[in-house]
């Protein structure tokens, strides 16, 4: 059976914890659902791990439909959140706008975007016309030439704010929400003060949940770890020496060989060359 908002917000009340991972294509879809992950974010760091950006900004909500639509024709039964773009949920109506285009042009299920008091008037309109919305609080990657790139909400003052917006989001009635880059013992506290999941990156283990990126968790990518990501296989090291071999192959001539094609009778070559 596939993965609901419902079935996201019951996995909380009774106390199962929740993994989720960005996706951002089809491929990468199909194996989320063979690796029974079946709650995915088609992140708008595809930016940067897709793109080439150097940030969140340059991503348009075409990027995110493309991607989106991709994950969502490779992954029937789960459950795919698409993040709305910077600057595409202004007001409530662009952000009405903008989720529809995710929705019935992407294939999303639910919305996630960044922000507490000043996106509250967009999750409210975005709820009450039935379109499921995740929240985003501590590090919120969209405002980072504001906010630098750095662990929020480090004194009691910040804490409080982040706890307010927390419990605004939920009577916004979103359904879950990311804390991203924020102190172990504040993302602990903000769990313990809502009813809807709070799902961690960077945010220590008293989340309700998980959601990791892609290329951090496969090794796909150069830099060093960040401390945050969980690294589960190297696979750009792996890649990277079969595209190697495959190179190497082609340029000796031990691939293709006679196995990897056709053969027809040599008397058909011989009455084709006359
Ligand atoms: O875009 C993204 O990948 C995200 C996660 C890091 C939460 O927003
Ligand atoms: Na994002």
């Amino acid at each position: 059976m596939a993965l609901t908002v419902a079935g996201i917000i019951r996995m909380k009340a009774k106390g199962e914890r929740i993994a989720m991972i960005t996706c951002y294509d089809h491929a990468s879809a199909l194996i989320c659902e063979r690796a029974g992950l079946r709650f995915l974010l088609v992140g708008d760091s595809l930016g940067q791990v897709m793109l080439g950006h150097t940030s969140t900004i340059p991503v348009t909500l075409e990027d995110m439909i493309a991607h989106s639509a991709a994950v969502a024709r490779g992954a029937p039964e789960s459950l795919i959140v698409v993040d709305m773009p910077f600057l595409s949920y202004a007001t409530p109506e662009q952000a009405v706008a903008s989720a529809q285009r995710l929705m019935q042009d992407g294939g999303a299920h639910a919305v996630k975007l960044e922000g507490g008091e000043a996106v509250l008037p967009a999750v409210e309109r975005l709820v009450s016309l039935g379109v499921p919305v995740m929240g985003h609080l501590g590090f919120t990657p969209q405002s980072a030439n504001q906010i630098g790139i750095r662990v929020q909400a480090k004194t009691a003052e910040a804490g409080a704010t982040l706890i307010r917006d927390a419990r605004a989001l939920e009577q916004a009635g979103a359904f879950a929400m990311v804390l991203e880059l924020v102190p172990i013992e504040l993302a602990r506290a903000v769990s313990e003060a809502i009813s809807i999941p709070t799902i961690g990156i960077g945010a220590g283990p008293g989340c309700d949940g998980q959601v990791q990126v892609w290329h951090d968790v496969l090794g796909l990518i150069d830099h060093p770890p960040f401390r945050h990501a969980g690294r589960y296989a190297e696979i750009g090291k792996a890649i990277e020496s079969a595209l190697a071999g495959y190179a190497a192959d082609v340029a000796s001539g031990a691939f293709p060989t006679d196995a990897n094609g056709a053969s027809i009778d040599a008397s058909v070559i011989e009455e084709a060359k006359r």
